[in-house]
C-alpha cells in the first residue's frame, strides 16, 4: 500500500482564459457592467475537469462486477479498503460506512449516550457533523470558534462542559488543523472522547506533526463527491481502539456479529454498510490523495503569496491544512465591503467564491433552532431527557456568526488548477479589492 507520498497529480491542460484588458485597463467589476476577469468554467469537483477518476476506478469498477459480489458482507473490496486506510494512516482500525455523516454516527453509536447527554461540537460545518447527535438522542451543545480559522476554540469548549458532556467533536474546516492536541488533553481531563470531524481533512497536519484524524479517539472522513477523494458517497472512521472499532462496526451493520456467525442484533443500530462498488472506487482513489493535496497546497502556495498583502483580507494561516477550500477573513473595516460582497463581486468575475460558507450557524437551522425532531415531541431537545432546555438563539456564538455574517469568504479549490488558473484568482480578487477599498 503506497504511503502519502508528494507526487503530483497534475495533469490539467487547462488554460488561462483572462482577458488582460480586464485585469489591467477596465477596473469596472463585472457586478457594474465591466468585462469579468474570468469567462470560461474553472476544473471543479462537479464533473471530471476536477477529479481523479479514470482508468484505475473504472478497472476497480470492473473487477466488482465480474466478481458478483456487490455487498461487503460477501465480498473483500470493503475490508480491503479499511486496511489500506488503516495503513495509510499508520493506525490500528479503520471502519467503512456509507456517508461520512454515517460515519460521524458510528462515533456517536460507540460513544453510547446517554438521551439526553451532551456533545460539543462546531456551529460552522456540514449538518453531518451534528444531525446523528440528535439520531442518538444526545443534545449538541455548540462552542464559539477562533475568528481567525473557524475552528472550535478551546477556551469556549471548556466553559461548555458539565457532568452531561460526553464527547467533544471538533472539525477542521476547509482542512485547516482544529487545536485537536489540546481538546484531547481537555477531553482525556473529563474522562470524554474526542472525535475529529476530518471530512474536509484528508492529511492535514497539526502543528505538533502528527495527522489530523490520529489524534483524538476517532477520525472521521467522508468520500462524499466534493471531498479530496470521492467514491460519489462513503464514510470512513479510523481508531486506535479495538473496542471502539469492533462497536462502530457493528453499529454500521445492524449490529449482527459476524465475526460469531450467529444471527443475533446485539444493541439498536441499522443498516450503514459501504457497497463494493464505493470501496473499489475509494481503492483506487486513495493512492492518489497525497498527490491531491500536494497539488491543492502547491496551488494555494502561489494564491497566499499574490494575496498576502492586501489589506483587510486574512489568508489561511495553517501550513498543515489541505485545502479543502481556499478560505480568506475579511476585516470589513479594512477591505471596503464584507465577505459577501467580496463573494458576489468575484462570482461575477468568473470566480467560483461565497460568502460566509453556511447561509446560518447550525443551530440556527429548523431542526435546532425550531426543534424540528421527532413528530411534535422535540425530543431530546427538552427537559428531560436534556439536562436544561437547550437555546439556540442568535447570538450564542457571536465569533461564528460575524464569520458567517460578514467575514468568512470561501473560494472552490481543486488540485486541477493550474497557475493561470490560480493567477485569474488573484487578480479577481485583486480587482475587486482595489474597486471596494477605494469607494469607501
Ligand atoms: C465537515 C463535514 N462533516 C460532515 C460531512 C458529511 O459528510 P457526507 O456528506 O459524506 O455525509 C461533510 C460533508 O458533506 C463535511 O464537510
Amino acid at each position: 500500500m503506497s504511503k502519502p507520498t508528494s507526487q503530483s497529480t497534475s495533469q490539467s491542460t487547462s488554460q488561462s482564459t483572462s482577458q488582460p484588458m480586464s485585469r489591467q485597463g477596465n477596473e469596472n467589476l463585472a457586478l457594474d457592467g465591466g468585462a469579468p476577469v474570468r469567462t470560461t468554467p474553472f476544473p471543479s469537483v462537479g464533473n471530471a475537469s476536477g477529479r481523479t477518476l479514470g482508468a484505475e476506478e473504472l478497472a476497480a469498477l470492473t473487477r466488482v462486477l465480474a466478481s458478483g459480489q456487490l455487498n461487503s458482507t460477501v465480498g473483500g473490496e470493503t475490508r480491503r479498503l479499511e486496511g489500506e486506510f488503516a495503513d495509510y494512516y499508520a493506525i490500528e482500525h479503520a471502519v467503512a460506512s456509507s456517508s461520512g455523516t454515517a460515519a460521524l454516527h458510528l462515533a456517536v453509536g460507540a460513544i453510547d449516550p446517554d438521551p439526553g447527554d451532551e456533545i460539543i461540537t462546531t456551529p460552522i460545518s456540514d449538518a453531518g457533523t451534528v444531525l446523528p447527535m440528535l439520531m442518538q438522542n444526545a443534545v449538541p451543545v455548540f462552542a464559539d470558534v477562533d475568528p481567525r480559522t473557524g475552528n472550535l476554540s478551546v477556551e469556549s469548549v471548556r466553559a461548555c462542559i458539565t457532568e452531561r458532556t460526553r464527547a467533544i467533536f471538533a472539525v477542521h474546516l476547509f482542512g485547516s488543523p482544529a487545536p485537536v492536541a489540546a481538546l484531547r488533553e481537555l477531553a482525556d481531563a473529563h474522562g470524554i472522547l474526542l472525535v475529529e470531524d476530518c471530512a474536509q481533512a484528508y492529511l492535514t497536519r497539526c502543528p505538533d506533526g502528527r495527522l489530523a484524524g490520529t489524534v483524538g479517539h476517532i477520525g472521521c472522513f467522508s468520500l462524499q463527491q466534493s471531498k479530496h477523494i470521492t467514491a460519489g458517497d462513503g464514510g470512513l472512521c479510523v481508531t486506535a481502539d479495538a473496542e471502539l472499532a469492533r462497536t462502530m462496526r457493528l453499529f454500521a451493520d445492524k449490529g449482527w456479529p459476524r465475526d460469531t456467525d450467529e444471527r443475533t442484533h446485539l444493541f439498536l443500530s441499522t443498516n450503514y454498510r459501504m457497497t463494493e462498488l464505493q470501496a473499489a472506487v475509494a481503492r483506487a482513489q486513495l493512492p492518489k490523495l497525497a498527490g491531491v493535496v500536494a497539488d491543492r497546497r502547491g496551488g494555494a502556495r502561489r494564491l497566499t503569496s499574490a494575496l498576502a498583502s492586501l489589506a483587510g483580507l486574512a489568508v489561511p494561516p495553517h501550513d498543515g491544512m489541505s485545502y479543502w477550500q481556499y478560505p480568506l477573513v475579511v476585516d470589513p473595516a479594512l477591505a471596503g465591503g464584507t465577505c459577501h460582497d467580496y463573494g458576489k463581486a468575484l462570482a461575477a468575475e468568473g470566480i467560483p467564491a461565497n460568502g460566509g460558507y453556511l447561509n446560518r450557524p447550525l443551530y440556527r437551522t429548523p431542526v435546532l433552532a425550531e426543534r424540528r425532531t421527532y413528530g411534535q415531541s422535540g425530543y431530546p431537545l427538552q427537559v428531560p431527557p436534556a439536562r436544561v432546555e437547550p437555546r439556540y438563539d442568535v447570538g450564542l456564538c457571536p465569533e461564528a456568526e460575524r464569520l458567517i455574517g460578514e467575514r468568512l469568504l470561501v473560494i472552490s479549490w481543486n488540485e486541477r488548477y493550474t497557475d493561470a488558473d490560480v493567477d485569474d484568482i488573484a487578480a479577481a480578487v485583486r480587482k475587486v479589492h482595489r474597486a471596494l477599498t477605494r469607494s469607501r
